[in-house]
């Protein structure tokens, strides 16, 4: 297979060392990649939301399949561009349609997603410019530290959490009225501060079938000793020592299995992977957020703990095909299957 992986982390490079490995594997090219991804295969400079570019680049080098690792081509919709093209529409996408896209690329659609299908997240509201004065009273209804999120793609950087109601009413003003980050604070989702412990929980599903992966938790704060100011992620560690197989079996019956029959009753294409963002509050998850991608660093310590052939996994998710040689640890379930078994 000829494999072309987008993007230029940390996290491009665990899937490229882990493709490389494959039997199934004939060339791997990343775009644009970076100086690790280099020592698995051919880095392209192409940028990954570079649609076009890609496109002549997978019809020129007979690409079998295309794993997309951000989130910036998914919720520009790089899907659809392939499976809309004639060209292309044979090419295997590892990640989701532009629409499933939305959990990630829309904070409030990821909250009305969560309430429509009983998904456990904190109490929130959404506010717009025209409804700021009524955002401003709603702060007045909760207790300190509040919990700001822009609605859209804001590089990692779209939640805030003041301390004070002054702070917050400071901040909600210049999200909404200022467009402190641009189009992406349009609308503001306010929420409920969870108090608990951060981890992520990743599912690989076809939409039909699904494997819950190994959790993760990272570590996002700049400093040495987990202080200052919060980043994407600086590293990762797994297994994810208080997740323990109970607390993950509740995650998988109170928000996998739901998130995903939410996906089919909605009729979302989804063919990738669902990165499940907790709070273990006392033992409950609690969902913060998805993201429609794996996590970066989450990546570079989830993946070296599977054991099948990524590959292989990644064929049989865009066949939907639970093919029989993957019988181990990672074979995707059914979801009927599984939820008959949780009754
Ligand atoms: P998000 O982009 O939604 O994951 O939010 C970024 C970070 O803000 C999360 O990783 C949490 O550390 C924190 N956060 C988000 N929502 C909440 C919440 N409701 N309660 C407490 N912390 C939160
Ligand atoms: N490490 C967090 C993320 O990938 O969103």
């Amino acid at each position: 297979m000829n494999v072309l992986i987008l993007g230029n982390g940390g996290r491009e490079h665990a899937f490229a060392y882990k493709i490389s490995q494959s039997k199934k594997l004939e060339n791997l090219y990343i775009a644009p990649g970076n100086a690790g991804t280099s020592l698995c295969g051919t880095n392209i400079d192409i940028s990954a939301s570079d649609f076009e570019g890609i496109k002549n680049f997978v019809w020129k080098n007979n690409i079998d399949m295309v794993v997309v690792g951000p989130e910036d081509p998914l919720v520009k919709g790089i899907y659809d561009f392939f499976k809309n093209d004639e060209v292309l529409k044979d090419v295997a996408i590892i990640g989701p349609s532009k629409a499933g896209a939305q959990l990630e690329g829309s904070k409030d659609f990821s909250k009305e997603f969560m309430i429509r299908h009983n998904i456990p997240t904190a109490r929130y509201q959404t506010f717009t410019k025209d409804t700021l004065q009524d955002g401003l009273k709603f702060l007045e209804t909760l207790s300190p530290p509040y919990v700001l999120k822009a609605d859209g793609l804001a590089a990692g950087k779209g939640v805030i959490i003041p301390e004070t109601l002054n702070e917050a009413k400071k901040e909600l003003t210049e999200m909404l009225a200022n467009a402190k980050f641009g189009n992406a604070s349009a609308k503001v989702v306010i929420e409920e501060f969870l108090k608990g412990i951060e981890l992520s929980v990743f599912v690989l599903t076809d939409g039909k079938n699904y494997k819950i992966l190994p959790a993760a938790k990272d570590y996002k704060r700049i400093g040495e000793g987990d202080i200052g100011l919060n980043t994407g992620g600086m590293g990762a560690v797994s297994p994810v020592p208080f997740a323990d197989a109970d607390f993950i079996k509740k995650v998988e019956e109170r928000v996998a299995i739901p998130t995903l029959k939410g996906l089919q009753q909605e009729n979302i294409i989804y063919k990738g992977f669902i990165f499940i963002g907790l709070m273990n509050c006392g033992g409950e998850p609690q969902v913060i957020e998805y993201n429609c991608r794996m996590g970066d660093p989450e990546t570079e310590v989830v993946i070296p703990r599977i054991k099948t052939d990524l590959l292989e996994l990644f064929e049989a998710v865009a066949t939907e095909n639970t093919i029989s040689s993957i019988v181990t640890k990672l074979t995707l379930r059914t979801i009927t299957q599984a939820i008959t078994r949780t009754r």
